[in-house]
């Protein structure tokens, strides 16, 4: 017997960054999902698979401590996915289960992008846990998977993580998270566009550089002060359904990131082009560095002018995904 779960990944529509300082955010889950399948096995052991949209599958074995990792060349980021992440997730599902010694064979499927600011690792831990404890016959509902997901991330990225990435990809839609306080939002259709150039970040480097702008710059601790304001006011563009102030909101809170100095030339260079296209707004999504940008889209004119963008390796709709985790 196997079972599969799955979560989506999410954009920011506003707050990346200062949520890590208490400040609220509002990511919304989008139609892109991690999918895990779990077959428990008669031992303690993990073999894990994945496979993933930015690079090439591979396949390890392994007892499931991290001291007795095989050697593998694969590139760190997904190495970081398999044996971190799935890892971390086992070992939560081990936990709710009460079943420390269960084995499994894990297989993830996903068409995230890794490290791109689209919550690849919040879906695949979301998943992770869902699978694994459904397959152990305990059942968690979306709430408990996310506050469990949390620690996931908590743990792997040392402590720098929000509940913002597993808390909307648990639950679904758009969320607003603030500390601990987490809860869903009503919101109206939001046509994002994405656009992605290909390569990826270390979210746990970009967290830190942050911080230390904090610690040397007064600016930097009123920016993120900034961006809370900013999101408290998109939360009332929200409710409004206005999507052009939301637009405004979004460019205002890109410039405010990069003031944090965590934009860059391919993520500026797609913001630009999703703007000269018509969007109503756009922003980098996530850590920064380099990855994804998101848009808000009027006219259907984003997409095409994203495409045409030499620093868009991708650029694709991303409806807002309504289902968080399920277990299929
Ligand atoms: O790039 P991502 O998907 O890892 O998002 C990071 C978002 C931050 O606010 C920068 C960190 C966090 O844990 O909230």
């Amino acid at each position: 017997m196997s079972t599969t779960a799955s979560a989506p990944g999410k954009v920011y529509l506003f707050g990346e960054h200062a949520v890590v300082y208490g400040e609220p955010a509002v990511p919304c889950a989008i139609e892109r999902r991690a999918s895990v399948t779990v077959e428990a096995r008669a031992d303690d052991r993990l073999r894990v698979s994945a496979d993933d949209l930015s690079l090439d599958g591979f396949t390890v074995e392994y007892s499931g401590s991290s001291d007795e990792r095989p050697d593998v060349d694969v590139p760190t980021p997904l190495i970081e996915a398999a044996f971190g992440y799935v890892d971390a997730a086992v070992a939560q599902a081990r936990d709710a289960a009460d079943a420390p010694d269960a084995g499994f064979n894990v297989e993830i499927e996903s068409d995230i992008p890794l490290g791109a600011g689209l919550g690849s690792s919040a879906a695949v831990a979301v998943a992770g846990i869902a699978a694994a404890t459904a397959e152990l016959g305990c059942d968690l509902d979306a709430r408990e998977i996310a506050e469990r997901a949390y620690q996931v991330e908590y743990d792997v990225q040392a402590g720098q993580a929000s509940r913002a990435d597993t808390f909307c990809s648990a639950m679904g839609g758009a969320v607003r998270v603030e500390g601990d306080e987490c809860r869903t939002l009503d919101t109206p259709d939001l046509p994002f566009v994405v656009g992605y150039d290909g390569t990826s970040h270390d979210t746990g480097e970009l967290v830190s550089g942050v911080r230390k702008l904090k610690d040397e710059y007064d600016f930097a601790n009123d920016t993120v002060a900034a961006i809370g304001d900013l999101v408290r006011q998109g939360e009332d563009a929200l409710t409004d359904g206005d999507l052009a102030e939301l637009g405004r909101l979004m460019n205002f809170n890109h410039g405010l990131l990069a003031a944090l100095g965590v934009s860059g030339r391919s993520l500026d260079n797609m913001v630009w082009a999703a703007r000269d296209g018509g969007a109503l707004g756009a922003k980098l999504t996530g850590a920064g560095g380099g990855g994804c940008i998101v848009a808000l889209d009027s006219e259907r004119g984003t997409k095409t002018a994203l495409s045409l963008t030499p620093d868009c390796t991708r650029a694709f709709r991303a409806e807002l995904a309504q289902d968080g985790v399920r277990v299929e």
